[in-house]
């Protein structure tokens, strides 16, 4: 059985690491990766590959930058043509990315059914590309591989029928237990930081990004709280150009601007963090993982079950005053109740889905809903 598993971002690179793991060890299944190219830094893309040890991609679509049409549009027609070529029974996408939706639909188009890992997965705001391609993608697979049953219920909810939906929990805690052993404290020397006496900042969401106010918010609240303890901030590249663009580009006291990081550095720098500050979804979930509170940068999450818990909340940059007051107030609040992480699987997602997805049959095709 060929299985394609198409992908092209950072977050997807490290979520469909411990899945391929597992299906190379299946007798029969043949993991071939597509890499649409949307992300070609290499601080985003090769450093990420090798570090996680994904098989080697074996088609670059270079599909690049561009406007959302632009760049899904590219790697639809792209990715349509290496399905054709390489002829998969089954086509595997992660999360919520442009190149998610390019991966399904050219799929589905060719009748080959999809498997979306990481599904039901939901901000309930269309204004979010990754909510339409979410949404979407939801819709054309065949498989939904869930994180946890209220996202199995969320799709149930849209009317997506409940034999396409599998709970498996989540990939991304996989990852981190995986290469947690190699991201040791000694990989914060080269920060000049010690273990829990910092602060993590990611910020790279559109919404923020591209919104001057909320850049400077985002910036002053950091600055102030840098008074009190070191902030490390890696930027991605759309940070960094909105920064330089905002006359924000230059590192303050205290508040350090770094590049991109690798992933087993980033997983360091989180799990020795004292708080962390994210826009990201799969950071927020990180977190959670490493048992360090976060603030998210966002009106809402996906995963509100972390506030429930008391592991994270919610600082819409909009409102600069309530998000510095409320950086400094979860540096002081107590540390929530140890739940032992496990809101979101056993950290075994990655074999549950393996197994799943080798054992369908690959003729099935998605239900009308
Ligand atoms: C994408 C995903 C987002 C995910 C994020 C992780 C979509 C709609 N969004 O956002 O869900 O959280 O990846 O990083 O797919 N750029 C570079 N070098 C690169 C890649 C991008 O300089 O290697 C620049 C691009 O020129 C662009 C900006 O960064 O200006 C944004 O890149 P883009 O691929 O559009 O989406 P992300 O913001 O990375």
């Amino acid at each position: 059985m060929r299985i394609v598993t198409v992908l092209g971002t950072r977050p997807d690179f490290i979520k469909a690491a411990p899945v391929s793991r597992h299906l190379e060890h299946i007798p029969g299944v043949e993991e071939i990766i597509v890499h649409t190219g949307q992300h070609y830094d290499a601080a985003l893309s090769d450093r990420i590959l090798e570090e996680v040890q994904l098989p080697r991609p074996r088609v670059f679509l270079g599909a690049g930058s561009g406007t959302q049409g632009q760049q899904t549009g590219r790697m639809l027609e792209a990715a349509e043509a290496a399905l054709r070529d390489l002829q998969p029974d089954k086509v595997v996408v992660h999360g919520d990315t442009n190149s998610t939706l390019a991966g399904a639909l050219a799929a589905v188009k060719l009748h080959i059914p999809v498997a979306h890992v990481e599904a039901g997965v939901r901000s309930f705001d269309r204004a979010m590309s990754e909510e339409v391609n979410r949404v979407l993608v939801d819709h054309l697979a065949t498989w939904l591989y869930v994180t946890h049953p209220a996202a199995a219920e969320l799709l149930r909810r849209e009317g997506i029928p409940d034999a396409l939906i599998t709970c498996v929990g989540d990939v991304t805690l996989d990852a981190v237990r995986l290469f947690s052993p190699c991201a040791r404290e000694n990989r914060l020397r080269p920060f000049a930081v010690a273990a829990g006496a910092y602060v993590l900042a990611t910020f790279h969401r559109a919404e923020n990004t591209d919104d001057p106010a909320c850049l400077r918010n985002i910036v002053a609240a950091l600055e102030d709280v840098a008074t009190r303890m070191p902030v490390l901030a890696p930027l991605h590249p759309r940070t960094r150009a909105a920064l330089e663009r905002a006359g924000l580009g230059t590192s303050a006291d205290g508040l350090h601007y770094l590049p991109p990081q690798g992933y087993l550095d980033m997983l360091a720098l989180e799990r020795f963090a004292r708080l962390i500050v994210t826009d990201s979804g799969t950071v927020q979930r990180e977190a959670y993982f490493h048992r360090v509170p976060s603030v998210i940068l966002r009106p809402d999450t996906e995963w509100r079950e972390l506030i429930a818990r008391g592991w994270a909340r919610l600082l819409p940059p909009a409102d600069g005053q309530a998000l510095r007051q409320g950086i400094h107030e979860a540096l002081d609040a107590p540390r929530p109740a140890d739940d032992g992480g496990t809101l979101l699987g056993d950290g075994r997602a990655a074999w549950h889905l393996a197994r799943h997805l080798a054992d369908a049959p690959s003729t099935a095709l998605p239900l009308a809903g």
